[in-house]
């Protein structure tokens, strides 16, 4: 069993009723089932991370299934059994949940409460924290794999919670993600750069593309784009324009990466 490591002491943290605590420091599990780990100095706003509005519509987006030939793609080119995994910048857990299917053990942090807290919500086998991928509240390599999907990441400390042949999962969006989407949205919508993400301390294993699609109304692409920061840089006309659209094809297209540690 993996146990949390304080992160103010470095001690081994152990459940003691509603808490979670080493000889000198205390944390509560909140009701939903995570654990606040965040520091003052882990922020750099007060709700730091996506916002309640993000992290819902992601939720209704992902329970949508639209997102499921990317799990499909990591549950059936990696082997999860007996393994132990940390998600890095959960999200509302999508992945989580769906590896935790297959896992052994399956931990997830975020540096936005309000994530972690619908993660916790929704998926009782596991572990989730609100903490950021710049302090992992973990002891060094107990985790067989890492994943980032659409997530910041910290070499260095990723590297130093994996096992010595671990594997580290990294999603990010590849040139065409979303570009039916952005055609409608912007005069001049440019393409994602290509995918060409080295790590330092890993090797790269294996990179494939992964292509989806799926047909919405306007409102169901404007919560698309509300768990983007695309929405955000969006002039309000052009929102409303798509609201009122009653179909729309949008192409979704990831690049998923496979990195081994090395010495
Ligand atoms: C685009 S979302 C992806 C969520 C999830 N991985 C998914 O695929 O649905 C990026 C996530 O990274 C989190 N994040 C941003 N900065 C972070 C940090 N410094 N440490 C941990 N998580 C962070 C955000 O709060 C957000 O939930
Ligand atoms: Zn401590």
């Amino acid at each position: 069993m993996i146990n949390y490591r304080c992160p103010i002491c470095g001690d081994v943290l152990t459940p003691v009723g509603k808490s979670l605590k080493c000889t000198k420091h205390c944390y509560d599990v909140a009701k939903e089932g995570y654990v606040n780990f965040l520091s003052s100095s882990d922020k750099h706003s007060i709700t730091p991370g996506d916002n309640k509005d993000m992290v819902v519509s992601r939720r209704i987006i992902m329970e949508s299934g639209y997102y499921l030939p990317l799990t499909n793609y990591i549950t059936q080119n990696f082997d999860f059994k007996d393994k132990t995994v940390l998600d890095i910048g959960c999200g509302e857990g999508f992945i989580a949940r769906n590896l935790s299917k297959f896992a052994r053990e399956v931990f997830g942090i975020d540096i936005s409460k309000e994530a972690v807290k619908l993660s916790a919500k929704s998926d009782k086998s596991s572990s989730f924290s609100v903490a950021s991928m710049t302090h992992l509240p973990f002891f060094d390599h107990p985790f067989d794999f890492a994943v980032s999907a659409f997530a910041p990441y910290n070499a260095k400390e990723t590297k130093r919670i994996l096992k010595k042949d671990g594997t580290f999962i990294v999603a990010v969006p590849a040139e065409e993600h979303l570009f039916e989407l952005k055609k409608r949205l912007y005069e001049t919508p440019i393409l994602n750069p290509k995918d060409e993400t080295e790590i330092d301390g890993f090797r790269l294993l294996k990179r494939e593309r992964i292509d989806g699609n799926f047909v919405t109304d306007g409102k169901g692409a404007v919560t698309l784009l509300k768990m983007t920061p695309y929405f955000y840089r969006t002039n309000k006309s052009a929102i409303e324009a798509l609201t009122d659209i009653e179909s729309i094809s949008v192409n979704l297209s990831f690049s998923v990466s496979a990195f081994k540690t090395v010495d």
